[in-house]
């Protein structure tokens, strides 16, 4: 295998600046009455899941997405037009590491899953708007710079510390953007994280993410993600969860454009679930590519520079499989629609600080890893 050492700091810390938003300009907005609790809205079926997590059923027709302005006329696509076409050869089948599993969510044939956030809905407004504004945040893995259509990777999922009574967040993350200048972007993501302040709980869970210029929504926060899947409930906690020196799991994770409507999709699984999209009209700049990707780790909240979680498995990039946490077969979908593996020359490690994380890049087409990154550290668990 083969480090690539193929990118300054000094550009690094310029594209984070540009796609994680800086520190005075990134955060997170939770919309009272878009956070999924259905207001006026009629429930077809309650699901409680592990005794705690409790789903509802609403229409998929009248999700918090189609109260958005923007999607007043807009017109749901129940799959997308094609799939990006895969040009390797190799079958992935014989992959020793198995699937950290979502819940089964059952909602009825016509409706999608929503996620009760009780926490979310009894936090005061001002409370989070305070917590905005001090928001910091680091970031490990690898990143690329240039035109692509979308990614795919295997993201290997651990159980971050992240203290209780923080309002920090670590991600295990897959992200793309269309950076015009800092703070001027949009962006998608999927992944997993640890986020008590959100959820509740300690929780590794399953989450997207649209990123809208100054703020990141949640799954359906912002009323902007129209999910079309009948089973896959955002937001769920994923298990099992990996295990320092033990037993590793993953989740397969796919963003894409739709090449006919232009609707940004994310799938799950194996199997491609393809859970729904960011429709277009949202978009300032994704209207048709993005120039930047982002794969391994970030944690953010006012108190990640003073009393910083853990990323990752908590171990440092260098210590390598079982240990240190990984993304894994990066790919990056290229005009054609086709998956290829990112131009190592576009393409490079990415660490803000090196005594709390690391993030170590390789480009390696013949093991089954393929392209892929370590990342990770203890941040003030030390
Ligand atoms: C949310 O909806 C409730 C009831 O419809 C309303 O009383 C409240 O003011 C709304 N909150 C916000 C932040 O819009
Ligand atoms: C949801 O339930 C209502 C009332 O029972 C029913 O009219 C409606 O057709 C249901 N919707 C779906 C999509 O099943
Ligand atoms: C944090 O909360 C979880 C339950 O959500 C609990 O199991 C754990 O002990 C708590 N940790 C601390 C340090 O309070
Ligand atoms: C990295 O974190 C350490 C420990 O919190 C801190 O002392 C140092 O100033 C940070 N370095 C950078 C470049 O931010």
């Amino acid at each position: 295998m083969k480090e690539n050492p193929s990118i300054s700091v000094t550009i690094l810390l310029a594209y984070l600046i540009l796609a994680i938003g800086g520190k005075e300009v990134k955060c997170i907005r939770r919309e009272e009455n878009t956070s999924g609790v259905p207001l006026n809205q009629e429930v077809n079926k309650t699901i409680l899941v592990d005794g705690r997590d409790v789903y509802d059923c609403i229409d998929v027709n009248l999700q918090p997405a189609f109260s958005h302005p923007l999607l007043k006329d807009h017109k749901i696509q129940m799959e997308p037009s094609s799939f990006p076409l895969s040009i390797s050869t190799k079958s992935p089948s014989m992959d020793v590491i198995p699937q950290a599993q979502l819940p089964l969510i059952e909602c009825p044939t016509g409706t999608i899953p929503i996620l009760r956030n009780n926490r979310r809905v009894h936090t005061p407004v001002e409370t989070i708007d305070k917590v905005i504004t001090n928001e910091e945040h680091e970031v490990a893995g690898v990143e690329y710079y240039d035109v692509l259509y979308g990614t795919r990777a295997k993201i290997n999922i651990y159980n971050p510390m992240v203290k209780n009574n923080s309002k920090d967040l670590s991600a295990s993350w897959i992200q793309i953007n269309k950076i015009i200048k800092a703070g001027v972007a949009d962006g998608i993501g999927a992944g997993s994280w640890v986020y008590p302040s959100y959820s509740g709980d300690n929780s590794a869970r399953f989450h997207v993410a649209w990123v809208d210029g100054l703020k990141t929504c949640p799954d359906h926060d912002c009323g902007a993600f129209v999910q079309v899947s009948s089973s896959v409930g955002l937001g769920g906690r994923l298990k099992p969860l990996s295990v320092y020196k033990g037993p590793q799991y993953m989740i397969d994770v796919t963003i894409f454009k739709d090449p006919v409507t232009k609707h940004w999709w994310v799938a799950y699984g194996p199997q491609n679930i393809h859970i729904g999209y960011w429709p277009r009209e949202i978009f300032h700049f994704m209207k048709d590519q993005c120039n930047y990707a982002l794969w391994g780790g970030y944690v953010q909240g006012p108190t990640v520079s003073s009393d910083s979680p853990q990323m990752g498995s908590g171990h440092f990039a260098s210590e390598g499989l079982g240990k240190a946490a990984f993304v894994r077969n990066i790919e990056i979908l290229n005009k054609e629609n086709k998956y290829v593996i990112p131009d190592d020359k576009k393409f490079g490690h990415v660490t803000t600080n090196l005594s709390k994380y690391t993030g170590k890049g390789y480009v390696d087409g013949h093991s089954h890893f393929g392209v892929h990154t370590y990342y990770g550290g203890p941040g003030g668990f030390v």
